[in-house]
């Protein structure tokens, strides 16, 4: 038994140790090979030189984008950044190996394209835990660069537009230096094979709705440069602006209008509606520049924003339109001796009234009247609905009536109140269907 024990035993307990000798075999041949291949390998000069110029072949996928910022004119993403091109000095032949990944430590050894951005502002390689970084070497020497890369380049926009606007922020991608008789870029294939965005991309304030690649040239003064171009299209929400700009002003601009159904003679109600209003919208206004570049042109929004503020400023002037006209009530000496002296009772009976009275006695008597009439009116009452459709319609027969049920009952409704009733809020939905038409026809 023993005998025949003892060589089986020993055979399984060398199993392991022949696996882990060709192991070893294995890395330390692959170690010498690299470190023959690296041995008359001289990395300051680029494979294929003097003869054809290299081309790197790139490609890039986007794995989140933003924030785009009209106010540096930038905008930021993160991707994972692929170069490949091919060395035949690295050509190896190794049984059953036909790819080696490396670390970084290879790069600093080997000849690799000090490619650039050429609109890049302050982009990072991201170093956790270590350099987000490989490296891989194919038997036939195309070698296989990646990198995950924070960029931030410039992206110039032209804000006439803005909000409605969709800016194309670009990025060029070029070598340091080496023109294009040395190094060649060219993306890897079509546009949709070359910058590929990761599911899920969501921007905040922007939709990504169109990328547009090219392999382009650019002259300079040592020559032609191989450039590399992709443009990023966005189409910017409209949603933060209209819940912050467009409606607020809308709902300013209505509440001016307010006004022109107020009676002529409530002077310190719409004079207060007016200047609040006023006010409001200049509130409105210092939130439409924010996060913008002090562009010296109007944007959209800002030519939203004066038209605004004309029609709540005018809302305000038109009273002092109307108020110009206000009539006094016919001069009629008896009369008014006889309502000085009813004055004076409505002055001591309605204690409510007393100090409005008192003010309006400093003011004349014409305006005394008013306080009368205001206390008078209060016997003539329609029903609550048919004196709003009446009021909102301007129904001059309403208004008789009451005139008729009070005799004493002052000024009538203004025209420039009437005409303004229609003018404002038609001039003002004419003119913001031309904005809209005019700037979301192309958007
Ligand atoms: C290579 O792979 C083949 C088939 O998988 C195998 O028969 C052979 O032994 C391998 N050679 C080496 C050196 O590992
Ligand atoms: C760039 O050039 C390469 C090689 O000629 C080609 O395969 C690729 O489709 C081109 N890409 C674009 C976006 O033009």
């Amino acid at each position: 038994m023993d005998i025949i024990l003892y060589p089986a035993l020993l055979t399984i307990l060398c199993i392991p140790l022949v696996f882990a000798e060709t192991k070893n075999d294995t890395q330390e041949q692959l170690s010498e090979l690299l470190d023959s291949l690296l041995d008359k390998y001289d990395s300051k000069i680029r494979p294929g030189f003097g003869g054809e110029p290299t081309k790197i072949f790139t490609n890039i996928q986007i794995r989140s984008m933003g924030p785009i910022s009209e106010k540096k004119m930038d905008y930021s993403m993160q991707c994972y950044f692929r170069q490949s091109w091919m060395d035949t000095r690295l050509q190896f032949s190794f049984p059953n190996i036909t790819e080696v990944t490396l670390s970084q430590q290879i790069l600093k050894k080997i000849w690799s394209p000090n490619t650039y951005f050429l609109n890049g502002k302050k982009s990072r390689q991201h170093n956790i835990t270590l350099p987000n970084f490989f490296i891989r070497i194919r038997d036939d020497g195309r070698i296989y660069l990646s990198r995950r890369l924070t960029i931030e380049a410039r992206c110039p926009m032209q804000l006439q537009k803005y909000p409605m606007d969709a800016p194309a922020c670009p990025l060029f991608i070029g070598s340091y230096g080496f023109t294009a008789n040395d190094i060649v870029y060219e993306w890897t294939g079509t546009t949709d094979q070359s910058v590929k965005v990761s599911d899920g991309l969501k921007m905040a304030q922007f939709d990504l709705v169109g990328i547009q690649a090219r392999n382009g040239t650019h002259s300079t003064r040592e020559g032609k440069v191989s450039v590399l171009e992709v443009f990023f299209h966005y189409k910017r929400h409209l949603g933060y602006y209209v819940l912050n700009i467009y409606l607020p002003c809308y709902l300013t601009v209505a509440l001016s209008w307010v006004s022109f159904w107020i009676n002529r003679d409530a002077t310190p109600a719409r004079v207060l509606l007016g200047v609040t209003t006023v006010l409001s919208t200049a509130t409105i206004g210092i939130t439409v520049r924010v996060g913008l570049p002090q562009v010296s042109y109007a944007t959209a929004l800002d030519i939203f924003f004066i038209m605004c503020f004309f029609y709540v400023f005018a809302s305000l002037v038109q009273y002092s339109g109307v108020h110009f006209y206000t009539k006094l009530p016919a001069k009629d000496a008896k009369k008014d001796e006889k309502l000085e002296e009813e004055n004076a009772m409505v002055v001591k009976n309605n204690d409510q009234y007393g100090r409005e009275n008192d003010m309006l006695l400093s003011d004349g008597q014409g305006r005394m009247t008013n306080t009368i009439v205001d206390v008078e009116n209060q016997k003539y009452r329609d029903s609550c609905w048919t004196s709003v459709w009446y009021c909102l319609s301007g129904n001059v027969g309403h208004r008789i009536r009451r005139f008729q049920t009070d005799p004493l009952a002052g000024n009538s409704v203004s025209e420039i109140d009437k005409l303004s009733r229609i003018l404002f809020p038609l001039s003002f939905a004419f003119l913001n269907v031309i904005y809209w038409i005019v700037y979301l026809r192309d958007s």
